[in-house]
């Protein structure tokens, strides 16, 4: 399989992940997720993760696998015709990518604050690849993406993520560009 390939792929299967990370702060709430509790003299998780957050980015992913399940034929049939296939899209797969997303972040969010880092302060990498650190091992056990497309996957992910958080933050739906 070509590269290129491996790429599209990964790309593609990974979408419900991306799109719940991504709609996170379009939905974010209110009603924090740690109920405002603290653990070690900092806050569990902090006020940037809320239940309507958490729901609606989950909604968000599945809904994205739907228009993905959708429009398969369509998208295998012009992949067919370069010599790609573009692999298939679940019920099952899109709700536990957008649930790892989900969950990932909410692990990140924990360990940042057990080392004293405010809610939306910068930490390179981790802020870009947290929602992968569940959601890789999920696509790779529930479709049919290798090794090499996780590889590209957390390669092109930290400068993919950089860029819409930068135009997130610039039509004031983030506060701060990571
Ligand atoms: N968000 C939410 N609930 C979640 C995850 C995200 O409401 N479970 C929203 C919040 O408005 C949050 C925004 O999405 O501010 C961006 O998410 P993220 O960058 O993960 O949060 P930060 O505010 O940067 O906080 P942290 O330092 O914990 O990463
Ligand atoms: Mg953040």
């Amino acid at each position: 399989m070509s590269w290129l390939n491996a790429l599209v792929q990964g790309l593609w299967i990974i979408i419900p992940a991306y799109v719940a990370n991504g709609a996170a702060p379009v939905f974010g709430g209110k009603r924090r997720m740690d109920f405002g509790r603290e653990f070690r003299g900092n806050d569990l998780l902090g006020g940037g993760k809320t239940w309507e957050g958490f729901f609606f980015a989950i909604a968000a992913g599945v809904f994205i696998g739907l228009v993905q399940i959708a429009v398969w034929p369509y998208m295998n049939e012009v992949a067919a015709g370069v010599g790609y296939t573009i692999p298939r899209m679940t019920v099952l797969t899109a709700s536990l990518l957008a649930l790892a997303a989900m969950s990932g972040d909410l692990i990140a969010s924990f360990f940042k604050r057990r080392f004293g880092a405010e809610r939306g302060s910068s930490i390179p990498l981790v802020d870009q690849l947290d929602f992968l650190i569940v959601s890789l091992p999920v696509a790779l056990a529930l479709s049919e993406i290798t090794y090499l497309s996780v590889l590209f996957l957390i390669l092109v992910t930290p400068p993919v993520h950089y860029a819409f958080n930068l135009l997130a933050y610039h039509l004031g739906i983030k506060e701060v560009p990571w």
